[in-house]
């Protein structure tokens, strides 16, 4: 999704904003582009097409050097195509200003007319060239001024940064539901919309809140409310390092997460499970005993990756703890008017922690006075600060726009909340303890599972040339059918779907036949027998057939076509590993299909428009 990067100080600004732009490609964009301020006069260069093509274009340019101040853009084309014309930066009026914007303005269309009307002549058909004409009709003292009346027109979300030939140096950034950090350096700001735009120069932050509006010169940040005048935001250390944000000889991030993914799972269980007690501590969720005890019903809400982890969070909570569970779609959720009381806790689970509609989900959630925690991995992201309470990942930056390791992170952190939940109630100290020793052993699975890397490497090689599957599980292994499909369509570009074992003969078996494979969950477990009958079902339509199977069940491995195995373990925690293995399959396909796995056509890493 779109990105932003914004410099004032005494550095040049080019190389800054160049660098912060590189870092920000992972989210996923069709075109960039900068404007400098040199000393009262703005350039903006874009072009469609990755950065790397904006910098050969900018090599010849030296008169770029000179600029202390600048901002610059990644765009993830909504309004419009992604040409050079729709790219950001926007000069409005008459190049006065320059602006760059991730969000969605939604009355452009009425703002557009009104704006015609008054002279203005729009070369892009974005929503973003009607704000920067805006913030210009206003614009006739100060920049602040000028965005502080335009915003109060505007209805959508926005992330902007923007700046005024005529205050070099000066630099306006506002935020509404598009996140904008503000990197705090000696004698510079760095602002980006992520904060792996800005560790490589400072780890001291400001997050803004929503309706912030800050002015920035060289170090000097003034922050205000919209419509509330001044306001302090707490500076906060960004602990990520600047190692963990790079590739560390892997040659696409999702391969160096899948293989992170052990030492992430650590990260995520350290300190959090109680040995001797046999109970997850988690008190980030911040529940008393009574409201503990009280809890008439779990509502997980989450996209796409995180909703399939949220399934088997409704499994577990379910199964262990006896609490009602219900997983619904964020973007549902916000728009149906759900029933949610007082003792219900709503669980919104999202990586980034800024996706749109998990963040409206919240919001909904708050508003109707459920208890709401968050499952987030980015500290100090909006959703993370809006919930107030809950549970961090920690499982370290995920770069790669096909989430792995936060899936396998949100999983074992379910897993935790429903034995806390479980040991409020009827589980007893010895099963907790089972459940604990069960739970730390997640780590030592997933290893297993990547030494067997070459081995799936191979497998995949079989399921190359084929243009559609279905990935077929039971019970705990069904949201990894889900999973394991969703990963398969979006990198490799296979249509793939993922369905319960048995919905298969309600329908979709009719697509089955020599060129539709199916992969099949089998491992140990209740279901594995019944599946079983379904794999044979779906040979019987001359389906190929890859499992998942239990470490030495024989019986399963010589019912399928192909197999790829994962230790034993609980059903419970055996979706972990599984989950593991169809990564490492879906990445192995489509790094022989040749596809762009860093940069998958047409996604975002952080949805933040509906
Ligand atoms: C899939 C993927 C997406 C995200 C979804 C929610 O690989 O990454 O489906 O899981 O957009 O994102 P977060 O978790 O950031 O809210």
């Amino acid at each position: 999704m779109c990105g932003i990067v914004a410099y004032s100080g005494s550095r040049n600004a080019l190389p800054v904003l160049l660098g912060g732009l590189k870092k920000l490609e992972y989210r996923g964009y069709d075109s960039s582009g900068i404007a400098l301020n040199d000393n009262g006069q703005i350039t903006i260069r874009k072009r469609q097409g990755k950065v790397s093509e904006l910098i050969s274009m900018l090599d010849s340019d030296s008169t770029l050097e000179q600029a202390t101040c600048g901002i610059a853009h990644t765009r993830w084309a909504t309004h419009g195509p992604p040409t050079t014309e729709n790219a950001h930066p926007h000069a409005g009026g008459k190049g006065d200003l320059a602006l760059v914007h991730n969000g969605i303005i939604e009355n452009h269309r009425s703002l557009r007319e009104k704006l015609t009307a008054a002279g203005y002549v729009f070369c892009s058909e974005t929503d973003t060239e009607v704000l920067a004409h805006l913030v210009d009709l206003h614009h006739k003292g100060k920049l602040i001024d000028a965005v502080i009346s335009a915003l109060r027109e505007v209805e959508g979300t926005f992330g902007i940064a923007a700046m005024s030939r005529h205050e070099p140096g000066v630099l306006v950034v506002a935020r509404r539901g598009s996140p904008i950090v503000l990197g705090l350096g000696r004698e510079e700001t760095i602002i980006a919309s992520d904060a792996s735009a800005i560790i490589k120069h400072t780890r001291q932050a400001i997050y803004l809140d929503d309706n912030d509006i800050a002015l920035i010169q060289g170090n000097d940040v003034e922050i205000q409310a919209l419509d509330a005048g001044p306001v302090s935001r707490p500076t906060s250390q960004i602990d990520w390092s600047s190692n963990a944000a790079k590739k560390g000889g892997y040659e696409h991030y999702m391969l160096k997460e899948i293989f992170e993914q052990p030492e992430a799972i650590r990260n995520t269980l350290r300190g959090r499970l109680d040995r001797n007690r046999g109970n997850a501590l988690l008190s980030g969720l911040n529940l008393s005993p009574r409201e503990l005890s009280e809890l008439h019903r779990v509502l997980i809400v989450g996209c796409g990756t995180s909703m399939n982890a949220g399934l088997v969070g409704e499994y577990a909570i379910e199964d262990f703890a006896g609490v009602l569970a219900e997983v619904e779609q964020a973007a549902e959720f916000r728009y149906r008017n759900p029933i949610v009381k007082p003792s219900d806790l709503v669980v919104a689970i999202s990586q980034s922690g800024e996706t749109a509609d998990t963040l409206a989900a919240v919001r909904e959630a708050i508003d109707k006075g459920a208890l709401v925690s968050g499952l987030v991995n980015t500290v100090g992201s909006t959703i993370a600060r809006e919930t107030g309470r809950g549970v961090y990942l920690h499982a370290g930056p995920e770069i790669s726009v096909a989430s792995t390791k936060a899936f396998t992170c949100q999983v074992s952190v379910l897993l935790m909340m429903a034995l806390k939940f479980a040991r409020s109630r009827r589980m007893s100290r010895d099963a907790g303890c089972r459940f604990v020793e069960e739970i730390e052993a997640i780590p030592s699975l997933v290893e297993q599972v990547l030494e067997q890397n070459d081995n799936i490497a191979k497998v995949a090689e079989r399921y190359v040339e084929q243009s559609s599957a279905f990935f077929i599980g039971r019970g705990y292994l069904y949201p990894v059918a889900l999973e394991g499909a969703l990963k398969l369509k979006e990198i490799s570009y296979i249509h793939a779907e993922g369905y319960h074992a048995a919905e298969l003969k309600h329908g979709p078996i009719a697509l089955l036949d020599e060129n539709v494979p199916v992969i099949a969950l089998c491992n140990e477990g209740p279901g594995k027998d019944k599946t079983l009958g379904n794999v044979a079902e779906c040979q019987a339509r001359k389906s190929r057939v890859l499992g998942i199977v239990t470490q030495g069940d024989q019986e399963a491995i010589a019912a399928l076509d192909d197999h790829i195995v994962v230790p034993a373990s609980p059903p419970h925690t055996s979706v972990i590993p599984s989950t593991v293995a169809l990564q490492l399959l879906s990445y192995h396909i489509a790094r022989l299909k040749g596809c762009s796995i860093g940069q998958p056509r047409n996604l975002a890493k952080s949805v933040t428009v509906e």
